[in-house]
C-alpha cells in the first residue's frame, strides 16, 4: 500500500504507473486500449459510468465496412459477423415515392453492418477484461497535467481515494461533454461548431424490423427512420422541435407519428410492439482543431461529433482510433513521432467528410421549421435528383457506406 503524498494541497492515495492513460470507456478509448495491447503497449482507462451503464447505453447501430474489416483484424469479429446484420442498401421515402440506394449496384463492393453501438462496447470491455486489462470505472473528479511535458498526469478520485496517474502520453476519448478538450487553451483551438433546429425522438421497441432494410423519410410532417437491432428489436427515430421533453411523447402519440411519417407508400405497415427505451437527442455538428496539446490527443466524440442522420459518429471514433494506434506504436517501437505530429492532420480530413455528409443527410431529410419555399423546392429537387440520377445516388452510396482506410 503507498503511503499517502500530498501533492498540489492534495492527499494522493495511491499512484499508478503506466504507458498511456485514456479517459473515458467508449467505442474510442475501449478500441484503442485494446489496440495498443496487441502493439505490447500497456494503458489504463478511467471511465466515470459504470460498466453495466456502458453495456447498455442505447446509441446508433450502424457500421461501415471499413470499421467492421477494422475490428475483424483486430480479434473484436466474432459476434458481429454471427450477429451483425449485413446490410445491401437502404430506402429513402419522400411524397409517396420511394428511392432504393442499392450498395451492389452503386459500390465497389461494400455495405454496411447493422450492430448495436453497445455491442461493440460489450465485445471490446470482454477482450480488455480477458487479457487482464486495466479498466477503472466510476472514476470521478479527472484531471489532466502537465500534457505539456514529457510527464503528464492524470488525477481522479477511485472508491473515495485520490490516484495519481503517471504516464507517457494522455488520450481524451471522454466525449464531447468530456473534461479533455476543455483542458486545451482556448487560444491553440479553432472551434466549428452548427446546431439544428430540432432533436430526434428514439424508440427502442420488441417488434420484429418491418423491413429488411432501414427507411429514412422526409414526410409532410418531418423526418422518421426506421432502424433495426436484430431480428426481433427494432429502432424508430422522429424528428421533434428542439424544446420537447420525452414527457410530451405518450406511446400513442409515437406509435401516430411513426405510422402518418413512414407509411407513405402503398402496402407497407409499421409492426408495433413494447417499448423498450425512449431518449431525446438534439442534433449537433462540431469540430475541435487541433486534435492534440503536446501529449494529449482527443479521439472520438471528444473531438467532433456529427448529427446522427447517416449514423457516422461510431466510424470516425474507429478512424481516429486506427491513425492513433499506428501512431503510438511507431513511437513506442522506433522513437519516430512523424505520425503523432500529423495525428491531427490525417482524421481531420475523414472528419470533415463526414461532417460533410451527416450535413448533407440531414439538411437532406429533416423539415426545417424556419425554410421558406424556394428552399423546400430545392430539398424536393434534390431528392428527385437522387431518385433520377445513377451518378448522384453513386455519391450518397459511396459516402454511406464509407471509404477504405
Ligand atoms: N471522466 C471519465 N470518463 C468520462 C468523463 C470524465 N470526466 N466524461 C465522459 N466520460 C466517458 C463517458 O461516460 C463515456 O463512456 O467517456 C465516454 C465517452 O464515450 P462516447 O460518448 O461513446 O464517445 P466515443 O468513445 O468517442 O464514441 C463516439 O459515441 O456518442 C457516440 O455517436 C457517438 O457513435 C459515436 C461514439
Ligand atoms: C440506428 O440504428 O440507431 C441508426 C441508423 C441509421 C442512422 C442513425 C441511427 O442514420
Amino acid at each position: 500500500m503507498p503511503g499517502v503524498i500530498p501533492l498540489n494541497n492534495k492527499k494522493i492515495s495511491r499512484i499508478v504507473q503506466t504507458q498511456v492513460g485514456i479517459i473515458g470507456a467508449g467505442p474510442a478509448g475501449l478500441l484503442l486500449s485494446h489496440v495498443l495491447h496487441l502493439h505490447g503497449i500497456e494503458s489504463v482507462v478511467l471511465e466515470k459510468h459504470s460498466k453495466d451503464y456502458v453495456e447498455s447505453r442505447v446509441r446508433a447501430g450502424v457500421l461501415e465496412q471499413a470499421s467492421v474489416t477494422l475490428l475483424s483484424e483486430v480479434g473484436l469479429g466474432e459476434r458481429l459477423q454471427r450477429e451483425g446484420m449485413q446490410h445491401h442498401g437502404f430506402e429513402i421515402r419522400f411524397g409517396n415515392r420511394s428511392h432504393r440506394i442499392n450498395f451492389d449496384e452503386l459500390t465497389d463492393g461494400k455495405g454496411i453492418t447493422v450492430y448495436g453501438q453497445q455491442e461493440v462496447v460489450k465485445d471490446i470491455i470482454a477482450a480488455r477484461l480477458t487479457a487482464g486489462g486495466q479498466i477503472s470505472f466510476e472514476v470521478d473528479k479527472v484531471s489532466i497535467h502537465d500534457q505539456l511535458s514529457e510527464e503528464p498526469f492524470i488525477e481522479y478520485l477511485l472508491a473515495g481515494e485520490n490516484h495519481k496517474l503517471n504516464c507517457d502520453f494522455i488520450i481524451g476519448c471522454d466525449g464531447f461533454h468530456g473534461v479533455s478538450r476543455k483542458t486545451i487553451p482556448e487560444d491553440v483551438i479553432s472551434s466549428f461548431d452548427q446546431s439544428y433546429p430540432f432533436a430526434w425522438l428514439g424508440v427502442l421497441v420488441q417488434a420484429a424490423p418491418s423491413s429488411e432494410e432501414l427507411i429514412y423519410s422526409n414526410s409532410a410532417t418531418g423526418f422518421a427512420l426506421h432502424s433495426m437491432r436484430s431480428r426481433t428489436v427494432t429502432r424508430n427515430y422522429i424528428q421533434c422541435p428542439l424544446d420537447d421533453v420525452i414527457e410530451d411523447w405518450s406511446n400513442d402519440r409515437i406509435w401516430q407519428e411513426l405510422h402518418t411519417r413512414l407509411e407513405t407508400v402503398p402496402d407497407w405497415a409499421l409492426t408495433e410492439g413494447e417499448i423498450l427505451e425512449k431518449s431525446i437527442t438534439p442534433m449537433r455538428s462540431f469540430v475541435c482543431e487541433t486534435m492534440r496539446h503536446g501529449r494529449l490527443f482527443l479521439a472520438g466524440d471528444a473531438a467532433h461529433i456529427v448529427p446522427p442522420t447517416g449514423a457516422k459518429g461510431m466510424n470516425l471514433a474507429i478512424s481516429d482510433v486506427r491513425f492513433l494506434g499506428q501512431a503510438l506504436s511507431a513511437w513506442y517501437q522506433n522513437g519516430s513521432d512523424d505520425l503523432l505530429n500529423s495525428y491531427s492532420a490525417n482524421c481531420l480530413r475523414r472528419v470533415w467528410r463526414g461532417e460533410r455528409f451527416s450535413w448533407y443527410m440531414t439538411s437532406l431529410l429533416h423539415k426545417f421549421p424556419d425554410d421558406n419555399q424556394f428552399q423546400r423546392r430545392l430539398q424536393q429537387a434534390e431528392l428527385y435528383y437522387l431518385s433520377d440520377s445513377k451518378a448522384a445516388s453513386v455519391a450518397l452510396a459511396e459516402n454511406y457506406v464509407g471509404f477504405n482506410f
